[in-house]
């Protein structure tokens, strides 16, 4: 069991608490709890109380007495915060496309041609699950020292049974034994491979006769998404897809609306996703649609920015009331970075989103995205101990600097993953 510890009179602790029943919507995103001068006490792994340092110890003596101790003082103290779209297990990188990209091609004509999510295809299914476990533990590591502590991992780069299961072997592999948490989304119907592209139909099929069955017999996925799109899975054979996953107890999720309008936000609403991503493009009939049956956002700003293309309408799903999220979408082709913070601030500059915003849609907001709030996002008695400390007197800096890592301390079911940052503070 991990040693009580005692994270003392920070700056500022941002509990996000209050929101782990349900996603914070329309004006409690910004709302946030906070204790100024305040302290964490953990206990085998789970908050045992916050408060300030004077409360904490009328009531906790003993326990203190015995705590290792972090003074933050000077200090922002968060949740740790939470990734809820990735596509860590992957191999290989696609600076070339990143290239032909600058000179004027489109992601998509990358991808018709045979590269773009094909191309790391190919790379995955030549990579063993050796390379594929070291080249995603570094991304873990990596997170880690961003101050992320739970990350949602999808396959995807497979396309066949044998490979799609050998990226979520890996990240199973992985979950067990880093200290980084990971929840798998099974992503078979990521792209249709190259040589079926004119008769999709027998793909779908494999999908939803051999892989799910598959997956959902293995354990092996929390969740099921699709990438809906032109030129990828039609709505059409989206829903199939999705509603098959359900009849295995895989909840969808949705790559929505990223390159155009296509219907992706609605059919979210429709099958009942837990979220809907990227949602570039999203039509206004979708995003009521998705308010209405509370489905989250989990808005990608890294996506749009690496593609050039238009931001997501962050300020027209809040105020409709959707819940938001923000993830990285780390992969090779159209997001690559493992700086949630680095996404924070262009959820601020790019989407309009308050640093209050940002910092519930990277926390309790993500943790819902993933079905997970009632264990993390917050710091509450009784929650994991996922705490991240950042080398900032407020939480506003967080999103004000950017492209800089202001990580001091990242503590993962009471343990320090990240420590103390060699000694570098913010003055
Ligand atoms: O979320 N849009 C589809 N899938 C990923 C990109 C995958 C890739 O380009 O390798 C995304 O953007
Ligand atoms: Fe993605």
């Amino acid at each position: 069991m991990a040693q009580t510890l005692l994270i003392k009179n920070a700056a500022q602790v941002v509990t996000m608490a209050g929101h782990s029943e349900r996603p914070a919507k329309r004006d409690a995103m910004r709302e946030l709890t906070m204790i100024e001068n305040g302290s964490v006490l953990v206990e085998d792994g789970k908050i045992k109380a916050v408060g300030t340092l004077a409360d904490l110890e009328q009531q906790y003596q003993g326990l203190i007495a015995g705590a290792k101790v972090i003074d933050a003082t000077g200090k922002t103290v968060t949740p740790g915060l939470i990734d809820p779209h990735t596509h860590l297990v992957h191999a290989g990188t696609r600076e070339n496309e990143y290239v032909m990209r600058l000179k004027g091609q489109s992601y998509m004509e990358i991808m018709n041609a045979g590269g773009g999510i094909h191309a790391t295809t190919r790379a995955t299914m030549d990579a063993d699950f050796d390379q594929l476990y070291e080249e995603s533990k570094y991304r873990l590591d990596t997170f880690f020292q961003y101050g992320v502590t739970t990350v949602e991992a999808k396959s995807g780069y497979g396309l066949s049974l044998e490979h799609e299961l050998k990226q979520l072997e890996v990240a199973a592999k992985l979950n067990e034994d880093h200290a980084m948490d990971i929840v798998s989304t099974f992503m078979g119907a990521h792209a249709v491979p190259i040589d079926e592209r004119d008769n999709p139909e027998p793909f779908v099929r494999r999908v939803i006769d051999d892989m799910l069955p598959e997956m959902a017999r293995r354990n092996l996925a929390k969740f099921n998404d699709v990438f809906c799109e032109r030129g990828v899975f039609t709505p059409g054979q989206s829903r199939r897809i999705l509603e098959a996953g359900k009849e295995y107890g895989l909840v969808p999720k949705i790559h929505a609306d990223e390159i155009e309008p296509y219907g992706g936000a609605e059919l979210a609403a429709e099958v009942g996703a837990i979220s809907a991503d990227h949602l570039l493009k999203a039509s206004d009939e979708g995003i009521r649609k998705m308010a209405e049956n509370d489905v989250m956002g989990v808005l990608l700003p890294g996506t749009a920015f690496f593609l050039m293309a238009e931001f997501a309408d962050a300020r027209k799903m809040i105020e409709n009331g959707v819940p938001v999220a923000l993830s990285t979408d780390a992969n090779p082709g159209s997001s690559p970075t493992l700086s949630l913070q680095f996404i924070m601030n262009l959820g601020c500059l790019k989407m309009g989103m308050p640093p209050e915003e940002v910092l519930t849609a990277a926390t309790i907001n993500a943790a819902h995205a993933i079905d997970c709030a009632d264990e993390i996002g917050s710091l509450e008695v009784g929650k994991q101990a996922d705490i991240a400390i950042f080398d900032v007197p407020n939480y506003m800096m967080l999103s004000y600097n950017y492209g800089m890592n202001h990580i001091e301390t990242v503590i993962k079911k009471g343990e320090t993953v990240v420590a103390d940052n060699n000694g570098r503070t913010h003055k």
